[in-house]
């Protein structure tokens, strides 16, 4: 077991030298980016790739996003460039924005999953791109978490999970975003959501003139669509407030996140969220990191609204909560 465990460095924001001199000899690294951390390695570079599953214990089958640092270079990656895409290059990129493709030949399976396609982000984060830019490559990054746990927002949360098992982390201080990116598949000839994200589908009509395909409720490839992902230590579970009112009327050792005003009781933790969809988006897993490391046995989450801005709030939190 010993040799798995590494000294994790903490780089500062200014040590992207150092951090591209780790990538470039093959290592893996935490990166800010600003959804949610990345756990990066060269994209080019296959050793490197596998230290990434092996750091998630994330199964071999769950392709990873390549992370570019301008439309441009997606010719490196991808065979053909929809029209769809360059328009929502065009608007999205740099962002929260990740966009599927028809691979190249030369895109190692490792990145993709055994498929055909390739998911592709140009991030909007300072760090990131000056790291890209001095790597000269494209860099493979899924959240910077233990398969299946919450993602990391702050550079302590990639600590909680990869402490020991990855080179280094370089801090970025808090993700601004703070949700993973939306996930667009535009290999079809209607684009179609897989994971709901701050781009929301309505921005992306809006910008291509067409309706675009809403996620599907489960499909095992995608791991952001499996059924269970996302989740703190603690078992989760979302009711409307009504219900929530009752409940801590009752139950002892629980804490409740909740948005609008609720008739307390002190048998519970209160953790109040923002009511805009950004800010709470911002602070969701940062709570749950938060709730994770006290005491209650319970984490109770009042309902978010159900509108298409929304969306990826619901998707994670339906992920995140044992029923
Ligand atoms: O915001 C984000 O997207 C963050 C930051 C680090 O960029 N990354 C992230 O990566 O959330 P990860 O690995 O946790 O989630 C990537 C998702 C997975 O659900 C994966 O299945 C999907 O992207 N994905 C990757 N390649 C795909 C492909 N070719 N077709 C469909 N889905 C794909
Ligand atoms: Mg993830």
């Amino acid at each position: 077991m010993s040799k798995n465990i590494m000294e994790t460095k903490i780089l500062k924001s200014t040590q992207t030298d150092e951090a591209v001199a780790l990538l470039k000899s093959g290592d893996v690294i935490a990166i800010p980016t600003e959804t949610v951390y990345g756990l990066a390695a060269d994209a080019a570079n296959d050793d490197a790739l596998h230290k990434i599953f092996t750091a998630k214990g994330r199964p071999s089958d769950h392709p990873l996003i390549v992370h570019i640092d301008s439309f441009e270079n997606i010719v490196h990656w991808v065979e053909e460039i929809p029209e769809n895409a360059r328009k929502l290059g065009k608007y999205f990129w740099p962002g929260p924005l990740t966009m599927v493709f028809r691979k190249r030949k030369t895109v190692s399976s490792l990145i993709t999953g055994g498929l055909n396609t390739v998911a592709i982000r140009v991030p909007n984060h300072p760090i990131a791109l000056e790291i890209i830019k001095k790597l000269g490559a494209g860099i493979a990054a899924p959240s910077a978490n233990a398969h299946k746990k919450t993602s990391p927002t702050k550079p302590e949360h990639v600590l909680k999970t990869l402490e020991g098992k990855i080179a280094a982390i370089i801090d970025g201080g808090d993700c601004s975003v703070g949700i993973e990116s939306t996930i667009i598949d535009m290999t079809r000839e209607i684009p179609q959501i897989l994971r709901p994200g701050a781009i929301s589908a309505i921005m992306i009509e809006n910008v291509l003139n067409i309706k675009v395909g809403q996620p599907f409720s489960h499909n095992k490839k995608i791991s952001g669509n499996m059924k269970i992902h996302y989740q703190p230590e603690i078992p989760l579970f979302v009711m409307p407030k009504e219900e929530i009112e009752l409940i801590i009327q009752e139950k002892h050792n629980v804490a409740v996140m909740h948005y609008s005003e609720l008739d307390k009781s002190e048998k519970a933790d209160f953790y109040k969220m923002p009511a805009t969809k950004s800010e709470y988006a911002r602070k969701l897993y940062e709570t749950l990191y938060i709730i994770d490391s006290t005491k209650v046995n319970k984490i109770i989450v009042e309902k978010p609204p159900v509108s298409n801005d929304w969306a990826d709030i619901n998707d994670r939190l339906l992920k995140a909560s044992s029923k």
